[in-house]
């Protein structure tokens, strides 16, 4: 057997079913991973062709696909005309390689390259994505996958990664609208697109056979859409949130509600008969329409499996404990139709309309962007308690870099997550293990309100 690179990963997947202690190996020089612009036939045919910035210059960008405990060494190499920098979503990872312009790193110039090199310590669904003017870079498609698999393959039939994303698109030009930091944008939902796409495809289909179980991996890759899906043709099961797994597969009764940044892992058991097509149904309007849709054709087993069982845990699972946790207070407020008479800027309390001048119309606690001090300062291991109160009209996508958190409700802690869906008017409590030292980001994942105000950080010395 020769060890060429790709056995060589496998191997240290294999050394994880093990039982062996979850390490990388150095396996040379960093696979190049290519900021470029391209055109594709993004539209249906008929249309124009559209220009993308793309990693590797493809929508979506490349797959990076891992076992768990592997390291994983990309050379980001530039060749935009504009600098960016990349951010491994969801990862537990080490602060220096997470990506974010400006806190953890200098955005890379057009023509640079970074080296990225970091270990997965946990098995699901992430993502990677642009992190400098991410509100422009990520709606031109600097976005992919990355999945890290389980060290024993689930009983699946399948994998299917779709990456759910939405377009600003001018029909007649085929190109993206480049009004990237419109007012109207920022001060309300965000952007949201015209053209909806499933990995880069508007109404995707892949195939299907009858009582196949299939294992759905869904990234809300949008700039500020909330994908909201059901399930025709197919029963499921939930089995992961934003990359980790749940202690018990929930079964899916009703719409699945996607907010930006978000992952939600299904297994689905295909229902319907050959020669019908079974769809993962996109319901955020009256007209609902296949978001995905499964042609079935043929028999898979002849009957349909048993329930499915919970994914492998990952490690450090543990629950915050809420009685102990050192307890903080976040404030949302701005937007349109909002309450934001002013609010500080650098130091300074600035008026509505001198805000609104400068490109800024929301406040984290009182203080628009990135404040010099951050939210919260906290020792490595403290348990954290977090009250997030949404004082808006709008639904905001708080995400916590570094760490995932639980929601609390009535004083019990929920799932893991890294990315919380706040409706408008909410107050949402979360609470997490500070493990990982360093400073990390906590931003509404709606990138439009990110640049324009929503955006914090957390630091873990
Ligand atoms: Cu996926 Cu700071 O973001
Ligand atoms: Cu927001």
């Amino acid at each position: 057997m020769k060890y060429t690179r790709r056995t060589f990963l496998a191997l240290t997947g294999a050394s994880a079913g093990l039982g062996l202690p979850r390490r990388g190996f150095a396996l040379g020089d960093a696979t190049p991973l290519v900021t470029r612009e391209a055109s594709l036939q993004l539209l249906p045919e008929g249309y124009p062709q559209t220009r993308i910035w793309g990693y590797d210059g493809a929508i979506p960008g490349t797959e990076i696909r891992v076992p768990q405990g592997a390291r994983v060494q990309r050379q980001l190499v530039n060749d935009l005309p504009e600098a960016t920098s990349v951010h491994w979503h969801g990862i537990r990872i080490d602060n220096a390689m997470d990506g974010v312009s400006g806190l953890t790193q200098d955005p890379v110039p057009p023509g640079a390259s970074f080296d990225y090199d970091f270990i997965v310590p946990d098995a699901g669904t992430y993502w990677y994505h642009a992190h400098n003017r991410s509100f422009e870079q990520v709606a031109r498609g600097l976005r992919g996958a990355l999945i890290v698999e389980e060290p024993q393959v689930p009983d699946v039939d399948r994998d299917e990664v779709l990456i759910l994303d939405d377009w600003l698109i001018n029909p007649e030009t085929g190109q993206i609208a480049d009004n990237f930091d419109q007012p109207m944008m920022m001060s309300h939902g965000g952007r949201t697109g015209n053209y909806v796409t499933t990995n880069g495809q508007y109404k995707l289909t892949v195939k299907a056979r009858q009582n196949d179980r299939l294992r759905l991996r869904l990234i809300n890759a949008a700039n500020a859409r909330i994908f909201a899906l059901r399930l025709q043709g197919m029963a499921g099961w939930t089995v992961a949130l934003d990359g980790m797994p749940l202690a018990e597969p929930q079964p899916i009764a009703d719409t699945l509600l996607l907010g930006p940044a978000q992952r939600i892992d299904l297994f689905v058991d295909i229902s319907a008969a050959p020669g019908e097509t079974a769809a993962l149904l996109n319901v955020e309007t009256d007209e609902p329409f296949p978001q995905v849709a499964f042609a079935v054709a043929g028999q898979g087993a002849s009957v349909s499996r048993a329930a499915p069982l919970p994914l492998p845990p990952n490690p450090r699972m543990d629950a915050p404990d809420l009685a102990t946790a050192a307890p903080f207070k976040l404030f949302m407020s701005g937007g349109a139709m909002g309450r934001m008479d002013s609010a500080v800027l650098h130091g300074e309390r600035k008026g509505f309309r001198q805000l609104a001048g400068a490109g800024y119309f929301w406040a984290l606690n009182d203080v628009v962007n990135m404040p010099d001090t951050p939210l919260a300062k906290v020792s490595l291991g403290t348990h954290v308690r977090l009250s997030i109160i949404n004082d808006t009209v709008f639904p905001h996508a708080m995400h916590l870099h570094g760490m995932h958190f639980r929601e609390v409700t009535n004083r019990q802690t929920g799932p893991m997550r890294d990315t919380l869906l706040i409706g408008a008017g909410e107050t949402r409590k979360i609470a997490f293990v500070a493990d990982n030292p360093g400073k990390w980001l906590f931003h509404c994942h709606m990138l439009e309100h990110a640049v324009s105000g929503m955006t914090t950080w957390v630091e873990v010395a």
